[in-house]
């Protein structure tokens, strides 16, 4: 298995370009299967997620075709052959419910395999299958698999969720748009991966209101057509990077890289320290002499601080001048982070789901593992600035969302390199 290698104490100066959002791209794949059009998405992370749900989306019948090396997804759904998404391929990766909604809503039958438990928390879907009777559907759970009808089409309902989730808006976003009559999604996502859902869904003759906001309405149509979209920039993969100079020092522009789809990070940022510039082409981040002032940050849906990058921003108040307090609202087991960070000298004291962290002055480097991917990119980034060697072991979770990690840093000047197993 491959490993990176990771030469702390280089400050970092240079450009890196953001890629498509790998949690859009995972969402809008999924919609090919609302229509007989050919839906084409550009701007394409190249990741080995994105290469799961296209072998998902295959195994049911429709064609997926990469171009431009990735960049490019040429999907059609003409000739979808089977309703049923095999264990086999949701085990690995939970996105994989997001056929639910389209299935069900254009088919009416879908068999979904449950993903089943999660290194991060429990994750249970319930709140999908939920929204997927509110609009109409009967559901049963026979031998691990998810089967859910709605013979004579899904029906347009309100559908009230009990707390805030991304994937259940999108899957309840995308079934709605055919079924008949009006839905109103309350308590709906907002994050930046809904908003680019609807557009696309928008642009294949959905109608949709209120994307971006806590209550989203569906006008329901009888057919979807093709259409083209660009994926929105990758806001987890442009906030990791903002932190890489936090960490180590020196200034680097994040390429395609928007403040408004990270506001609440971006605010935290500065209270830390570190200077932020909007450029024509991008966001700059400076850090200046000195360490980081600590911070107190809780995770929340989004406006709120991103989950997914409570890992990285723990890696760098490891070494913040005072105490930093971090607490993980959104999922129940997120700090597997933490113990790795100790064994390269953080001061981290975990209880339930708030981490304090006592900054140190300087990390060492170790050979550490994780086992999800932002925990993973945590340490690469600690690495960064430890004193001597990190060697990261399980890369193959770091594959799943970062693209060429390695040689976008490597050009900033990071002393980071792969070695091949
Ligand atoms: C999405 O997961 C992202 N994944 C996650 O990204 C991200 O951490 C998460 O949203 C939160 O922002 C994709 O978009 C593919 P949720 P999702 O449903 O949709 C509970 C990464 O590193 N819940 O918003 O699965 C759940 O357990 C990842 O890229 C239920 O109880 O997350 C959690 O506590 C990991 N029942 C909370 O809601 C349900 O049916 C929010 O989860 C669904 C969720």
């Amino acid at each position: 298995m491959d490993s990176i290698l990771v030469q702390g104490g280089t400050p970092l100066s240079g450009s890196i370009p953001i890629a498509g959002a790998k949690n859009a791209c995972l969402a809008l794949m999924p919609a090919t299967l609302l229509s007989d059009g050919p839906l084409t998405l550009s701007n394409a992370p190249r990741l080995s997620d994105i290469a799961t749900m296209t072998a998902l989306l295959r195994s049911l019948g429709a064609e997926v075709t990469a171009l431009s090396e990735g960049r490019v997804l040429a999907m059609s759904s003409h000739d979808v052959t089977n309703l049923t998404a095999d264990y086999d391929i949701v085990r690995k990766m939970r996105a994989s419910i997001l056929v639910l909604g389209p299935l069900l809503a254009r088919y009416g039958r879908a068999v979904v395999s449950l993903p089943g438990g999660c290194a991060i928390g429990a994750r249970p879907v319930d709140l999908h299958v939920a929204a997927m009777e509110a609009l109409g559907a009967t559901t049963e759970l026979r031998d691990g698999y998810l089967h859910a009808s709605a013979p004579g089409g899904l029906r347009g309902a309100v559908v009230d969720f009990p707390l805030v989730s991304v994937g259940a808006t999108e899957n309840a976003l995308m079934a709605a748009c055919l079924a008949r009559g009006t839905s109103v999604l309350r308590n709906a996502a907002r994050e930046p991966e809904i908003v680019d859902l609807a557009r696309c869904l928008r642009a294949m003759g959905a109608r949709i209101e209120g994307e971006g906001t806590s209550e989203i309405v569906v006008e329901g149509v009888t057919a979807l057509h093709g259409a083209t979209h660009v994926v929105v920039p990758d806001r987890i993969e442009l906030g990791t990077y903002m932190l890489a100079p936090a960490i180590a020092g020196g200034s680097i522009e994040c390429l395609g890289g928007r403040r408004e789809l990270l506001a609440a990070f971006c605010d935290k940022l500065e209270e830390a320290g570190l200077e932020l510039e909007e450029t024509p082409t991008g966001l700059r981040v400076s850090r200046g002499e000195g360490r980081l002032a600590p911070l107190d940050v809780i995770t929340e849906p989004f406006p709120g601080f991103p989950t997914d990058l409570q890992a990285q921003m723990m890696a760098a108040l490891c070494t913040a001048q005072g105490v930093s307090v971090l607490e993980e609202r959104i999922f129940e087991n997120r700090f597997m982070h933490a113990p790795e960070l100790m064994r390269m000298g953080a001061r981290i004291d975990v209880q339930g789901g708030t981490a304090t962290v006592t900054g140190v002055e300087r990390l060492r480097g170790a050979p550490v593992m994780a086992t999800d991917l932002r925990a993973s990119v945590s340490l690469i980034l600690a690495g960064l600035a430890a004193e001597g060697e990190t060697v990261l072991s399980r890369v193959y979770h770091l594959d799943r969302g970062y693209e060429r990690l390695e040689a976008k840093l490597s050009a900033c000047g990071a002393r980071i390199e792969r070695v091949r197993a």
